[in-house]
């Protein structure tokens, strides 16, 4: 009796034993073919950011990340060029190297950017430029351009600009131009919107630009040593082409004891429409915020989806953007908004 329980108990342990080692075969061959089958799901982007001068591009840096997830079957490899261009291209070329499956570009300049596209084109990998443009003699070397019509946003500018009375003890308005970094389509294209408005309007004159490089050190820099010569202070309107560089010239105005928004004597217009400029706005500071969309995740992650279906795709696409002013901002707009 002994002898043939010990031997059922003998048989029951080694079918267990044989159970759980095939059970364990499965499951690891099942974990094994998930790895291995995410690992080549992934669709991997090298995304070569211009730098992380500004609200704005921080904001366009996130929706990027927050679009293109692991769980969405992307994998997203950031490289932030601190606005140097041959950073850009030594992060391009490895990627190449990396060979991503597409390279998304934000641009700092316009130009320069022939050769390093050939390469990327030659290693037959598809580029999606977005943010800013690239000025280059053959357009295939890109699929599309996803960003901003920066020349509309200084237009925008513009218009409300001709609303405004000149200053009744000149009989002119006095602008102050703060500048973006040169070269960028989003400093040229505001700047010849400003430069074209005063063209037409012979009581309008630009009484100096200076350079910010599209953040609010620069911009609080050469606004304190601007406003440190007594007769640069009669100024009318500050055209600044970001939000940054009007943060640094609005301390520096403070600084100096100048005043500005609708009761003060400098009326300010800004780019970007960033929270903190909305507040300003509708707290009566600032006067004009043109929106700049950074937002360009969900449109771009659209674009890649059509493109991996065979399907064709715009050559230029324009986010959606809006003139804000007291008279069409509510608490709640800035309330809601991601940047
Ligand atoms: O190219 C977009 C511009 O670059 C934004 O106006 C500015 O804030 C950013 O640095």
């Amino acid at each position: 009796m002994k002898r043939s329980s010990d031997t059922g108990r003998l048989i029951a342990t080694i079918i267990l034993m044989i159970t759980l080692a095939l059970a364990g075969v499965m499951m690891a061959a099942c974990k094994g073919g998930t790895e291995e089958t995410d690992e080549k799901e992934l669709f991997v982007i090298g995304f070569s950011q211009l730098g992380s001068e500004s609200d704005w591009r921080l904001a366009n840096t996130k929706s990027m990340m927050d679009t293109f997830t692991n769980d969405k079957g992307y994998e997203l490899v950031i490289q932030n060029a601190k606005q140097q261009q041959d950073n850009q291209f030594a992060a391009i070329r490895s990627f190449i190297l990396e060979g991503v499956d597409l390279i998304i570009i934000a641009p700092t300049v316009e130009e320069g950017w022939e050769n390093v596209l050939r390469e990327i084109h030659d290693a037959g990998i598809p580029v999606i430029i977005i943010d800013r443009s690239v000025a280059v003699w053959d357009t295939n070397l890109f699929l599309t351009n996803v960003g901003s019509d920066f020349l509309r946003q200084g237009q925008m500018a513009i218009e409300w600009l001709e609303s405004q009375p000149v200053n009744p003890d000149t009989g002119c308005l006095k602008i102050l131009h703060l500048q973006g970094t040169y070269g960028a389509t989003a400093q040229i294209q505001r700047t010849r919107a400003l430069e074209e408005g005063v063209e037409a309007h012979p009581e309008w004159y630009i009484a100096s630009q200076l350079y910010g490089d599209f953040t609010e050190a620069k911009g609080y820099e050469v606004m304190t040593e601007y406003l440190s010569d007594p007769e640069n202070r009669d100024i009318d309107v500050i055209y600044s082409e970001n939000d940054n560089m009007t943060f640094g010239a609005i301390q520096a105005l403070e600084e100096a004891g100048i005043t500005y928004g609708d009761e003060g004597q400098v009326k300010i217009i800004t780019f970007d429409a960033t929270k903190k400029a909305l507040q300003l706005c509708m707290d009566g500071k600032i006067s004009v915020c043109v929106e700049c969309n950074p937002m360009h995740g969900p449109v771009v992650e659209d674009l890649i989806s059509r493109y991996r279906a065979g399907e064709s795709i715009p050559r230029q696409i324009f986010v959606d953007e809006t003139c804000f002013t007291r008279d069409n901002l509510t608490q709640e707009i800035i309330d809601g908004r991601e940047y």
